[in-house]
């Protein structure tokens, strides 16, 4: 059995989650790599309906071991929350650990994103506000706290004492604000490493061990390949990869051991927070696609921005994470348009572009260059095989996959797990 990462293919609320949890039936482990409680999983399974932040989608098998690895920030009180709150339900987390060289999301973290999103006025990000990329930044800095720390707590004294020592200085006296105190987050801190220290492992040979087993392994992703730092829309990104390479590094696994990276899209496009989105739709078909999809943020209930399928970014994408095979989600929310389109080049400056720019300054001023294709005007949430699907709506998948150039293996109609048309097998 082999490893597959599941990669969020565009902006993030791909529809990862769903992909997880249906392929998870067969999964040993499942371990999310990257990001942190900013991510919103949304999962609708025999347990209920679940937006989960941190704790991955594999949760709900009955034997999945669920890995959260070194790449992921973790807010311990949100992670708590979730724990509870999925025990609650009658979820056994029994078979969840976090890897103890994960980085923590600090209070000062989540004050800072806001101090520094109010700094940047007009040019704010729109950030989820959860301390990402302050805990981030710390990590690069070396500044940062680690699960593993919290496992020893006079070393965790001494290092929260030198670093909030300078953060409570810049709280101070560049921002102006009250200083944290030393005794509360300390106390604090202590409390969650006591509620996570059976959690806490070193993760990346039970990762190892897995593998060599010949054991079905998936990777979650988080965000999407279009909010990575180095290729997404630099600065209005999030802070940790989202990519399959970040797989590798916020996993703790080597290239050569990941046999499928499956790009997962959504059938049309969304963005939450600002930057550029070249084939934002802001009339009455963005404003349909937002209402019938009920497109708002799992995790700060953000409306989020809608527009035609991206072809030219889609490619970008899949370039950059080199996708085996996609699955196309939310297909059904294009059912009752009479006509598509399909964003497959930009013009720039009177010149027409064929590949997604560097700059946000440039992606802003691209005007989308459309090609439209017949809609299909008839449901399809209750179709389970593909060649049941409308011909337009075949067409329109085709089309699709040659720009990504990887087969779309997978289509989702519905919210639903068994809202799913399985062309070929994933594995
Ligand atoms: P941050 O990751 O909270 O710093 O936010 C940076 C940017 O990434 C903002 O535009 C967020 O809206 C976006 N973002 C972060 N996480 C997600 C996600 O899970 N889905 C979609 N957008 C996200």
């Amino acid at each position: 059995m082999p490893v597959i990462a599941v990669i969020g293919a565009q902006w993030g609320d791909e529809g990862k989650g769903k992909v997880v949890d249906l392929l998870t039936e067969k999964a040993e482990m499942v371990v999310r790599f990257s990001g942190g409680d900013n991510a919103g999983h949304t999962v609708i399974n025999p347990w209920g309906k679940f937006a989960l932040h941190l704790v991955p989608a594999g949760i709900f098998s009955p034997r999945a071991v669920c890995l959260i690895g070194n790449g992921v920030v973790i807010n311990p009180g949100a992670l708590i929350d979730e724990i509870e709150l999925l025990n609650r339900s009658g979820v056994d987390t029994s078979r969840l650990f976090i890897s103890d060289r994960a980085n923590l999301i600090m209070p000062y973290h989540i004050l800072f994103d806001g101090l520094e999103e109010k700094w940047r006025g007009g040019k704010a990000i729109g950030t989820t506000g959860k301390g990402i990329g302050p805990a981030f930044s710390d990590k690069a800095a070396r500044l940062g706290i680690r699960t593993g720390d919290l496992l020893d707590k006079e070393a965790l004294l001494e290092r929260l004492h030198s670093i909030l020592d300078y953060k409570n200085a810049i709280l101070t006296k560049v921002y102006g604000v009250s200083p944290l105190s030393l005794d509360e987050v300390y106390h604090q801190y202590c409390q969650y490493g006591e509620c996570l220290a059976p959690y806490i492992r070193e993760t990346t040979g039970m990762l190892e061990e897995a593998v060599n087993r010949g054991e079905l392994v998936l990777l979650e992703g988080a965000q999407g390949a279009l909010l990575d730092p180095d290729f997404g829309t630099y600065p209005y990104t999030t802070s940790s990869s989202p990519l399959a390479g970040g797989g590798c590094l916020g996993a703790g696994i080597g290239p050569s051991r990941i046999n499928a990276i499956l790009g997962v899209f959504k059938a049309y496009c969304t963005r939450v927070g600002s930057g550029p989105m070249p084939t934002e739709l802001d009339d009455e078909t963005g404003h349909l696609i937002r209402e019938r999809a009920q497109e708002y943020g799992a995790t700060t209930g953000r409306p989020r921005r809608c527009g035609w399928f991206d072809a030219v970014a889609a490619r970008f994408s899949a370039r950059i994470n080199g996708f085996t095979a996609a699955a196309i989600t939310r297909l059904d929310i294009l059912d009752t348009l009479p006509r598509l389109k399909l964003c497959v080049g930009y013009k720039l400056d009177g010149k027409t572009i064929d590949y997604f720019p560097s700059s946000v300054g440039a992606l802003d001023r691209c005007q989308p260059i459309y090609e439209e294709l017949p809609g299909w005007q008839v449901p399809t949430t209750h179709i389970r095989r593909y060649e049941q699907l409308p011909l337009q709506a075949r067409q329109y998948i085709a089309r699709l996959e040659e720009f990504i150039a990887c087969p779309a293996n997978l289509v989702c109609v519905g919210p639903e797990r068994e809202q799913s048309i399985l062309r070929k097998p994933l594995l």
